[in-house]
């Protein structure tokens, strides 16, 4: 096994960890920008394999990342499912709403959702044959919890409130969605692996509004339940959990659902995390984006310690959240410069 990316989920110790970034296709870069004009708007582009596969490649091209992450959004599944989407520009996505048991009732079930998705297959076919023989080709979906929170409000929320609200005042349909959601993204990822995709990210973005009882529930056990069945599906397939915000609850997670990899957002520090968390297996993280935007020897600085503190044990560079609109790209090669350079 040459890439480093899948040496270090398997476990091992590198000189240098391999890097990527969450959202390295995105509009910080000029490309980006041009080619999603190009498609229209940021669904068009979504669902256009060619496309798609373009966008995918370009941080590949442009640095040399050691993966690249599947194009689409996290919100495709719930629109395959029958939910209505669209994006405002400059605000974020907006979905048509779920707040009773009517709502799921215009739901699809987990198997009816390959036909909307499978542009969505095809650009993975397409990027693992078009993608360097030593970058890794990652494919990826929303965790139920974050995906049903954009469900119930239909769109983003501070405090996921509406999604806490139908958690507690009505249990039965929230348990219904999450339970569907589940399912279904077992066939989504499945599909991904099949059409080429060699690791698999779940991401929980909101997982950290969940607490006690609601988070061994909604998160961890829909983690653990997917990628039990993934695994079973495709032996030796790695999978990346990230419960973003988890906090302390990041004690023991990737261990309890069966992930190779423990993604971590920057609210805990690199030595806390090695500490904690390394000895189960790799993280990845856990860079502060802003460093993106405000560079310097602070990024600098910042890049090594996070570099320093993960060397005794697998890792994987990244971000501790995705990269912002207005980062400099030269940050990004300063980024990585820092890490390889040392
Ligand atoms: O990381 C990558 O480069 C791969 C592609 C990817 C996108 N979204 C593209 C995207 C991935 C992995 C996602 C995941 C995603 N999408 C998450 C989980 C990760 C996270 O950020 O917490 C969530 C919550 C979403 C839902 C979503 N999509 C929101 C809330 C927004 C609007 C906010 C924003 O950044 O504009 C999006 C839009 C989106 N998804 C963009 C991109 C490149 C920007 C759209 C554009 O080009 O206008």
């Amino acid at each position: 096994m040459t890439k480093t990316m899948l040496r270090a989920l398997a476990g091992e110790t590198l000189p240098t960890p391999p890097i990527w970034m969450m959202r390295q296709a995105g509009r910080y870069l000029p490309e980006y920008r041009a080619t999603r004009a190009k498609a229209g708007d940021f669904l068009s582009l979504c669902y256009n394999p060619e496309l798609a596969a373009e966008v995918t490649l370009q941080p590949i091209r442009r640095y040399g990342f050691d993966a690249a992450i599947l194009f689409a959004d996290i919100l495709l599944l719930p629109q395959a499912l029958g939910a209505d989407l669209w994006f405002v520009t400059g605000e974020g996505p907006r979905l048509s709403t779920i707040t009773g048991p009517e709502g799921l009732k215009g739901l699809k079930g987990k198997d009816d959702i390959h036909e909307h998705l499978a542009p969505v297959y095809e650009t993975v076919r397409l990027l693992s044959g078009a993608l360097p023989a030593d970058t890794t080709l990652i494919g990826f979906a929303g965790a139920p919890w974050t995906v049903a929170t954009y469900m119930i409000a239909g769109r983003g929320t501070p405090d996921q409130g509406p999604a806490h609200a139908l958690r507690e005042g009505d249990p039965e349909t929230f348990g219904a969605i999450i339970d569907l959601l589940t399912e279904a993204t077992i066939e989504y990822l499945s599909m991904q692996v099949e059409a080429g995709a060699e690791v698999v990210k779940l991401f929980d973005s909101w997982a950290g509004s969940l607490r006690g009882e609601a988070f061994e529930r909604f998160a961890l056990a829909p983690a653990k339940r997917i990628i039990t069945e993934l695994k079973a599906r495709h032996p030796g397939l790695p999978v990346i959990a990230f419960p973003r915000q988890a906090g302390d609850k990041y004690i023991g997670f990737a261990r309890a659902v069966g992930a190779d990899c423990l993604a971590i957002d920057n609210s805990v520090s690199a030595q806390w995390a090695a500490e904690m968390l390394q000895p189960d297996g790799c993280i990845q993280g856990n860079l502060d984006p802003r460093h993106m935007v405000t560079g310097g020897q602070a990024l600098i600085d910042e890049t090594r310690q996070i570099v320093e503190a993960f060397r005794n044990g697998p890792h994987i560079f990244n971000l501790g959240h995705g990269i912002t609109p207005d980062a400099d790209p030269e940050n990004v090669q300063l980024m990585i410069d820092a890490v390889r350079g040392g």
